[in-house]
């Protein structure tokens, strides 16, 4: 009987953390796995209260700062690969990415726990918890639209963008094209959840296998949904109301340099 008391004492601070690994990753090689305890056991680990735009409310957080991780899977010299991109795969497939020279900025914060609720907090909107891990940002620039703040996060690849998807370049397209620009709109803002020609996120279709996605939908029809794909149905694919006339254009000449590629009807 007396041995049960402090079993049960420990009990809650053991359930609050998860046993699931943040996996890293330098070409097919496993560098690193860390659990939600090894990242508390990290003398960096601290704790953070940030404006957080993805509960759209103040939230208290358990983290280490991601440098400090990234320092510890690739080295100290990790920053100086100016070609480098880091990936973050998420446990339902979507996969952000963002530039070495990025993650070089301090305010980075990898949580492993909700200090406001043990069990984590459901994300009003999404019914899902952001465990195991959600990579936040605490300075006051470091907002969604510039920092990668992936949640359920459980893997981070470095590598180089042209590496990981070698199929979806636009081959044999002029430098000044406008396929080439549609590339770099679509490497910045859809490949996390798109697939194309089978590199790529996988939380939206592919948007050229088994068929090119400008042969079976009008280019004008495409465009608006782009821009505003939630007037039309209730999705998960954002707006994308800062896109101009002219970066539409150029996102429907790169499908279209693609499906000649591929030879896609
Ligand atoms: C957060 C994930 C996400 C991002 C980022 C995203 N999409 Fe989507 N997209 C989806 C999902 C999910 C669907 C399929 C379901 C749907 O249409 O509601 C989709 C559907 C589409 C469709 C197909 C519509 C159809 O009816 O066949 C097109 C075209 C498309 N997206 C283009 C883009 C482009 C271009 C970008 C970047 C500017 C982009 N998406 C960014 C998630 C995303």
């Amino acid at each position: 009987m007396i041995w049960i008391l402090p079993l049960l004492l420990l009990a809650p601070s053991a359930r609050a953390l998860d046993s699931r690994a943040l996996t890293f990753t330098s070409g097919d090689k496993t560098v690193l796995r860390l659990t939600a305890a090894d990242l508390a056991k990290r003398p960096a680990a601290r704790t953070i209260t940030i404006a957080d735009p993805i509960y759209k409310k103040t939230k208290t957080y358990r983290a280490v700062p991601l440098k400090d991780l990234l320092t510890a899977a690739y080295g100290g010299t990790w920053g100086e690969n100016a070609l480098g991109e880091v990936f973050f795969d998420a446990l339902d497939g979507y996969r952000s990415h963002a530039k070495v020279s990025v993650l070089m900025n301090d305010g980075g914060m990898v949580v492993f726990s909700d200090v406001d609720v043990p069990d984590w907090e459901t994300i009003p909107g999404k019914g899902k918890k952001p465990a195991p891990f959600y990579l936040v940002w605490t300075g006051p620039a470091q907002g969604l639209k510039d920092f990668p703040w992936p949640w359920q996060l459980v893997g981070v690849k470095m590598t180089i963008l042209e590496d990981e998807y070698p199929k979806a370049l636009p081959k044999n397209a002029a430098p000044d094209s406008a396929a080439v620009r549609g590339w770099t709109i679509f490497r910045r803002s859809c490949i996390s959840c798109h697939a194309m020609s089978g590199d790529g996120g996988t939380v939206g279709p592919d948007l050229n296998e088994p068929r090119g996605i400008t042969r079976y939908h009008g280019k004008a029809h495409l465009k608006s949904y782009i821009k505003k794909a939630s007037s039309f149905r209730h999705t998960k694919m954002p707006d994308f109301d800062e896109l101009e006339n002219s970066e539409l254009n150029d996102l429907m000449a790169y499908f279209d340099h693609m499906t000649a590629l591929a030879g896609t009807k």
